[in-house]
């Protein structure tokens, strides 16, 4: 079962249902030559020995000692590799990503009004670079990899470039090193991912434009240069995300839950969501399909804008491309720039956008928008409650509070919220929250430092003063 020869057991398709073109798996293309849709990794699935429950993969947790197959199924997304059978096994890159789990959240569910044991975070901070890039990051470098790329880009908000530059500081050799080259928006990235693609050595180029620039010149940069782009235009990227769901279904003893809620941005992984589901149905290795709530920020809402207001559909494949058009015709005309304290998700013209609309229609989606003040408090809110994550991951639970309200999410439905950055990748967001400029409104879970005189009656006094009581739920 794991020594399967991955050559010809891949191939990339056109998502375009009109167009169907495919391509061979190593051929280095980010868009159909034919229409200009975005590709899909596909499998030839007959060819390929798929175990008979999800079962398989969990025994593999426990396969001990340092051979190559123990360091891939360390991994947690290599782990699954039947799932993502598109590089053989010597050409799998790993640094140990994917490691999370699925954490129950009682406390912050019953700040929601749910249930116990009914709310759950996929803790992604986790990983070696503390976000969950890095489950794409080794697919994208294993293709790499096997093509023998040695330069590679992406454009950033943040954490891909951390992600990256990581993978390719790991990658290198005294004989062949791998350079990795990062676009950033100027004044747009939190400090902890900027100082991480420092630190890995990228060639870290901040251009005078936001992220939605930084993608277009990389596009254009690596078509010049002959980079390899690793951003989720890659393929192979999402190949990796989908192993977020794998994780998600097996920290639930391989039963499905009813919601998946997942911030959006770029829209790679919530793409990369509605593909894993899309294939284990079509595999027989699950009966149903989860929910998926996509959430936007308020200042950089286009998917919610699209689909909300102006009702644009996956439509088997026929997307109503004059909708798109139209819409970003208009954001040029006004100046239009994505502006949102979750750094990682101000983006405008999201990359995988018609791969979202698809895993929308999967998974029977919903798109919401929450803005700067809510995903503030549900920050918070996660850390209060002993988890910890960036502002765009805290969008997942602010979009559950918004959806309990609406009544669409039921107190006892099993939600799973991906958690998608650490908190320490942007501590000013978490610093300014606790220590709010003067005349800013309430902030529920505001817990500002306390001067205290150097005394120690005086420090005892304070603290005594400030425990809490039991069954506060503080
Ligand atoms: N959460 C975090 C912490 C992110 O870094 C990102 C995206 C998202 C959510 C949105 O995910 O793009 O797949 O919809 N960050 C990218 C970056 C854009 O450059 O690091 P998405």
């Amino acid at each position: 079962m794991t020594h399967v020869s991955m050559n010809s057991l891949s191939y990339q398709q056109c998502i375009n249902s009109r167009c169907n073109a495919s391509y061979a798996s190593d051929e280095v293309l980010f868009k159909c030559t034919q229409c200009g849709n975005l590709l899909d990794a596909a499998y030839h699935w007959d060819q390929i020995p798929i175990p008979k429950s999800m079962n398989f993969f969990e025994a593999r947790w426990n396969t001990p000692g340092r051979s190559p197959a123990a360091s891939l199924d360390f991994s947690g997304v290599w782990r699954f590799r039947e799932l993502l059978p598109f590089v053989p096994e010597q050409d799998m890159v790993t640094v140990g990503e994917g490691r999370t789990l699925l954490q129950q959240a009682d406390r912050l569910a019953a700040e929601l009004g749910m249930k116990a044991g009914h709310l759950f975070l996929q803790y992604e901070g986790f990983n070696p670079s503390g976000s969950f890039k890095d489950n794409g990051m080794s697919a994208a470098f294993s293709m790499a990899r096997k093509l023998g790329r040695s330069r590679v880009a992406c454009a950033s908000t943040g954490n891909t470039s951390a992600s990256m530059a990581l993978y390719a500081a790991a990658a290198s050799t005294a004989d062949r090193p791998v350079q990795a080259i990062v676009f950033v928006g100027s004044g747009k990235i939190a400090f902890g991912k900027l100082s991480q693609a420092l630190n890995f050595g990228a060639l870290t180029l901040q251009i005078d434009g936001d992220f939605d620039d930084c993608m277009k010149r990389v596009q254009e940069a690596a078509d010049t240069l002959n980079l390899y782009v690793m951003n989720s235009v890659n393929p192979y990227r999402l190949e990796g995300q989908k192993t977020i769901m794998y994780r998600v279904l097996e920290g639930l003893n391989w039963e499905i839950p009813d919601w998946i809620i997942v911030p959006g941005g770029n829209l790679g992984n919530s793409s990369a969501f509605g593909k894993a589901w899309m294939e284990l149905r079509q595999l027989g290795l699950v009966r149903k399909v989860p929910r998926l709530a996509i959430l936007n920020a308020a200042g950089a809402d286009t998917l919610y804008d699209l689909v909300n207001n102006k009702k644009l559909r996956w439509n088997n494949g026929c997307v109503d491309e004059q909708i798109v058009q139209d819409t970003y015709t208009a954001m040029d005309h006004q100046g239009y720039k994505a502006h949102t304290i979750a750094s990682a998700i101000e983006i405008g013209r999201p990359v995988n956008l018609h791969k979202a609309l698809r895993a929308l229609d999967v998974m029977n989606g919903v798109v919401r928008e929450v803005d700067d003040d809510m995903i503030r408090d549900h920050m918070a809110m996660v850390g209060r409650f002993g988890f910890g994550c960036e502002p765009a991951s805290a969008a997942s639970v602010a979009g559950l509070h918004l959806l309990r309200e609406e009544q669409i999410i039921g107190p006892d439905e099993r939600v799973v919220c991906i958690l998608t950055g650490h908190q320490l990748k942007d501590p000013n967001a978490t610093v300014e929250y606790h220590n709010p400029a003067p005349h800013t409104p309430h902030r529920r879970y505001t817990n500002s430092p306390i001067k205290v005189p150097n005394d120690l009656n005086a420090i005892c006094r304070l603290i005594e003063s400030n425990t809490p009581s039991p069954g506060s739920n503080a």
